[in-house]
């Protein structure tokens, strides 16, 4: 089995077994959906992969990875409410499923068990793997206020907004991998530029969830289609379009943009993906994109360590980086 599943599996199982159902159910029972509803997993994959590259031993990296997996889902939980989304992994999300105050406190119990669970490794190491991880979380919402102040702002610079996705988005990447090159004990040096393949990978991922957004095919991806645009979401999809735009769709995109219409957005949702189509902006985007995942591998390239187990994290990330949902 390659290592990249034998890996995934690892986490699977560690989750499997947890028994998030505690009482009160009205508090356990939406974490227990959250975090049986499987997702990629990506994150604390990039952990084991960062571990192993080191030539460390990946049972100590299980927990560490487990606690940003927690921790992300717990991001999703109140994203949803701050995005007004109804759908996430092809299911009804938790404040829609439940209510807002209950999504609340389902996160907030989860960032709290994620730090039970990053403390599970050896004690040496753990006031290090907080540090990081503490730092992380604090800059995901400062990412996340950024993201909602777009919202608002009639006009965003490109700069700005990876600038804000690098926040709410890659730096947890760059963490989860960092986290996992801490618990080989891998020299520093190494360390940071592990940390910088995060970053750039993760602004990748982010543009392609944003395109996913728009051109992803729902029942794949899991989430609604065209939610970004009902909520005017600020994505590099959109300024690009703003940048390029002709009076006429200059205006249009400034009217459908100053609207409100997450009740019924698929009249707004279809004028403005036309304006995509005239742009181009499905493929800029992918340029833009594909950019940011060439600069990850240069810096995946100059660290040292194996060739064969870079070879994973390289194979690992290209998925990532091809992936439909
Ligand atoms: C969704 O993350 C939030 C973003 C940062 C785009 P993922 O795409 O990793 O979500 P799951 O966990 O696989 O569902
Ligand atoms: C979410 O970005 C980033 C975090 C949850 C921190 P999005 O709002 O684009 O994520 P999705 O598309 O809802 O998964
Ligand atoms: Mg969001
Ligand atoms: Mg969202
Ligand atoms: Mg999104």
């Amino acid at each position: 089995m390659d290592k990249i599943r034998f890996f995934g599996e690892q986490i699977a199982h560690l989750i499997e077994e947890l028994d998030f159902r505690k009482e009160p159910p009205e508090l356990y029972d939406p974490i227990a959906y959250t975090m049986n509803q499987g997702g990629k997993r990506l994150r604390p994959l990039l952990t084991l992969l960062a571990c192993d590259l080191f030539g460390g031993d990946i049972q100590k990296a299980l927990y560490p990875a487990l606690s940003i997996e927690v921790f992300h889902n717990f991001t999703l939980v109140h994203d949803d409410i701050m995005d007004r989304a109804p759908l996430r992994r092809g299911k009804e999300t938790v404040y829609k499923k439940w209510n807002s105050d209950i999504a609340i406190l389902a996160g907030d119990t989860m960032f709290a068990l994620a730090y039970t669970y990053a403390l599970k490794t050896d004690a040496e190491i753990v006031p290090e793997i907080l540090t990081v991880f503490s730092k992380a979380a604090i800059e995901v919402c400062e990412g996340q206020q950024y993201d909602m102040n777009f919202e608002q702002l009639a006009s965003v610079s490109i700069d700005e907004y990876i600038r804000m996705i690098r926040l709410k988005t890659a730096v947890l990447l760059g963490a989860s991998l960092e986290i996992g090159a801490i618990c080989a004990r891998a020299d520093q040096n190494d360390v940071r530029k592990l940390y910088q393949f995060g970053i750039e990978l993760g602004i990748a991922f982010q543009l392609k969830d944003d395109l996913l957004d728009v051109y992803g095919d729902t029942e794949k991806f899991g989430k609604l289609s065209g939610g970004d645009i009902a909520t005017n979401k600020k994505t590099f999809l959109y300024l690009k379009a703003m940048e390029l735009a002709n009076n006429r769709q200059n205006k249009e995109l400034k009217q459908w943009y100053s609207q409100n219409t997450t009740i019924d957005p698929n009249h707004k949702i279809q004028a403005v993906k036309k304006i995509f189509d005239e742009l181009n902006i499905q493929n800029l985007t992918g340029e833009t994109m594909t950019g940011y995942f060439e600069r990850s591998l240069a810096h995946l390239d100059s660290v040292h360590a194996d060739a064969t187990r870079k070879d994973d994290l390289r194979l690992f990330a290209t998925q990532l980086f091809n992936r439909t949902y």
